[in-house]
């Protein structure tokens, strides 16, 4: 890794004293960052029904947003943003850039959103709830950082500068020149969301079922009183809903790897030697066992270490995988556009 990046602090550095804690300005963090989109193929992503977008617009101390896709777009000259996300799915470059900071685990990265503004525009103050990296592309925008109630900083950015918010900082951006900013952000489960899904699983997986038998029933003094056996009968059943730390981890894995709803894959005429997972699909392993935008599978000891460098460094020679041998696994993830070939290894 380039270690200006962050700085010249090593990530392990950067995690310790930063991640999750406080802000990191890295000034030239890649120097001459000249963007990886224009204007121009950001609205063309913007009209797009598989790609989330959305304009926001200032008016004095408010700002509207309409949601995309936008078949049509007429960009302010003043106090206009375009925001879209999920760009690293659909430009390559995007996705190099997102693959920059994986000493984060693939599990907690995001997306690259990219948002192209005209000056006094941005989305106002606000916090979000995930630590983001902020990389400036061409132009200039000012930040303000509320550190506590009544401690702000500001910093006005220029292209390959890098400000890094952990969770929960109130920020501010507005764009100086017509400018672009992309946010390279993270991803971490809500409890409640996961417990959520992990019930999906459950009831995917089977549930107990039984069904309620009376033959001994007496004639009821009480027609509206819900009757005891009933009650025995339902906690018993539901106490028998049960799961392993095994089920678990499946489940954390399939979970993990789920497109989002909009995420569509479509098999690439491609050709040559290597084999690259699609910016699309996340690949994520525990062990011998494997997850794949929802699915999961293990494989034979002796394939896991191969298939877990494919996951880990996203592309491979074709050659290693088939000797792995894991030819057909590799063939129906060609024809289904989880994976493409090219000529190089990025
Ligand atoms: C923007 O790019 O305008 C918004 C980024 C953010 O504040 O999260
Ligand atoms: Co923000």
């Amino acid at each position: 890794m380039d270690s200006r990046l962050l700085g010249g602090l090593a990530p392990r550095t950067f995690l310790r004293r930063h991640w999750q804690k406080r802000p990191l300005l890295v000034r030239g963090a890649l120097p001459a960052f000249q963007g990886v989109v224009n204007e121009r193929r950001l609205v063309a992503l913007a009209a797009r029904d598989d790609v989330e977008s959305r304009i926001v617009e200032r008016r004095g101390r408010r700002w509207n947003t309409v949601h995309g896709p936008f078949d049509s777009l007429a960009i302010s000259k003043r106090n206009f943003t375009l925001l879209v996300s999920g760009v690293n799915m659909h430009v390559d470059a995007a996705d190099r850039l997102l693959r920059r900071f994986d000493f984060v685990p693939q599990a907690r990265l995001d997306d690259v959103m990219v948002s192209y503004a005209t000056p006094g525009g941005g989305v106002g103050p606000h916090v979000d709830s995930y630590d983001v990296f902020l990389l400036q592309g061409p132009g200039r925008r000012r930040w303000t950082i509320w550190l506590s109630p009544g401690k702000k900083i500001e910093y006005v950015v220029e292209p390959g500068d890098l400000l890094y918010l952990p969770p929960g900082l109130k920020h501010d951006g507005v764009a100086i020149d017509p400018c672009f900013t992309y946010s390279i952000g993270f991803r971490a489960p809500r409890g409640a969301e996961l417990a959520a899904a992990f019930l999906d699983w459950l009831h995917e997986r089977g549930l107990p079922d039984a069904s309620y038998a009376d033959p001994g029933l007496r004639p009821a003094r009480h027609p509206a009183k819900i009757p005891k056996d009933l009650l025995r009968f339902s906690s018993r059943l539901l106490g028998r809903i049960d799961w392993t730390g095994a089920d678990a981890a499946d489940f954390l894995g399939r979970f993990l790897t789920e497109p989002k709803p909009h995420v569509v894959f479509r098999p690439a005429r491609s050709a040559g030697p290597v084999v690259a997972l699609d910016p699309k699909t996340q690949l994520l392993y525990d062990g011998r066992r494997f997850f794949v935008n929802g699915e999961s599978f293990t494989v034979p000891a002796s394939c896991a270490p191969v298939l877990r460098e494919l996951a880990d460094r996203r592309s491979m020679e074709r050659r290693r995988l088939a000797a792995a041998p894991l030819a057909g696994l590799i063939s129906a993830w060609l024809h289904s556009g989880y994976a493409r070939l090219q000529r190089i290894q990025p």
